[in-house]
């Protein structure tokens, strides 16, 4: 074994030695290193028949020749490419000088960026940033916030359903599948999981059955927001409302409730915030009035804090849905929402 070491130690030091392009070196590399039939490996291979006290010290042996080799090989490897490059500016194949090539970078679409910003300022009040199923079950979609079967609410977000059932449901009510209207169904699953109190925004994807147009879109992004505790009230809801249009707008925004209808909020409302443009005077952007519609929400239905095993007469709290994509739309004041998620390199690449 010592012997055998020994002479291939010898050889493939001179055979590296030897060599002079780097296509001959690859093929050195492979004789004594190659992972099938390179003669290093093989001997390394068997090692294994001999008795411990022997597998110690030509083991050692043979991994310090190893590392040896290797280290001359880099070295060779090394001295080869210096070579090849000045002979290639001696011979005028390679230019130097000639500028670099610019690699284009990606960035991130202007819906992910608010996103991120959206997620730092909840964070920085304590809420914590959920996730939920795309594909997701009638049951949490729709009953489970308080719009049962032939509810005439379930006409306005029109869905896809999906064929098949969900395999892992729980209940029979959880098996039928579609693809999530909206972020609410994750109020539930978060009641479910963490319990009360609770503080959690869930940015995601959301899908209708729409007739596409500069304003509708069969996918979207929103971001819902959900705070439960004692005694929270719709002072809370204004003043986290607050605290999240100052962290984008950068300054106060005056705010304002009117009644809305959604069968998960008992009462439910319609915020308006300040018109930006003409600030309340009145433009075309608010249509005269000196307000600009910018998210549903409400006080959390009794209903649906039962649905996720929270009591009502114990708790109470508040629900908001984010339009994320068209708070995107009207911070760059982008005109078609088709654009966002078209992929259009012309579009992506002004952000
Ligand atoms: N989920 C509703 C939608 O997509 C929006 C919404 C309304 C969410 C009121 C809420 C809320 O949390 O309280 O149309």
């Amino acid at each position: 074994m010592k012997k055998e070491l020994e002479q291939l130690s010898q050889s493939a030091k001179q055979a590296i030695e030897n060599v002079g392009t780097s296509k001959e070196l690859e093929k050195v590399e492979q004789q004594y290193f190659g992972r099938k039939d390179g003669e290093l490996n093989n001997i390394l291979k068997s090692l294994k028949t001999l008795s411990d006290k022997e597998k110690k010290i030509f083991g050692e042996a043979a991994n310090s020749i190893k590392q040896e080799l290797r280290n001359l090989l880099e070295q060779k490897k090394n001295s080869l490419g210096d070579k090849q490059v000045s002979e290639q500016i001696e011979q005028g194949e390679l230019d130097v000088t000639l500028p670099g090539r610019k690699k284009d970078l990606g960035s991130l679409n202007p819906v992910s960026t608010i996103q991120y910003e959206l997620e730092n300022i909840f964070r920085s009040l304590g809420f914590m940033i959920l996730d939920g199923p795309e594909l997701e079950s009638e049951y949490y979609n729709f009953e489970a916030l308080n719009v049962p079967e032939h509810h005439p609410a379930r006409d306005m977000q029109d869905t896809f359903y999906i064929k098949g059932k969900d395999q892992g449901a729980r209940s029979k009510d959880e098996e039928r599948l579609l693809l999530r209207t909206h972020t609410s169904p994750v109020q539930v699953r978060a009641m479910q999981k963490y319990g009360a109190p609770l503080r959690a925004v869930v940015p995601g994807r959301v899908f209708r059955y729409e007739a596409l147009d500069a304003s509708h879109e069969n996918t979207f992004n929103q971001l819902e927001g959900l705070m439960i505790g004692k005694d929270i009230s719709i002072v809370n809801l204004i003043a986290v409302m607050k605290t999240l249009l100052k962290g984008i707008f950068k300054k106060d925004i005056k705010v304002r409730l009117r009644p809305g209808y959604f069968p998960f909020v008992e009462p439910g409302f319609e915020l308006d915030i300040h018109c930006l443009i003409c600030d309340g005077r009145g433009c075309s952007v608010c249509k005269n009035s000196g307000w600009v519609e910018l998210l549903p929400c409400g006080m959390v239905h009794p209903n649906v804090l039962r649905a996720g095993n929270i009591d009502p007469d114990e708790f109470s709290g508040f629900a908001f849905g984010l339009g994320l994509t068209r708070l995107v739309m009207m911070r760059y004041g982008i005109d078609d929402i088709r654009l966002i998620n078209l992929g259009d390199l012309r579009f992506l690449k002004q952000f």
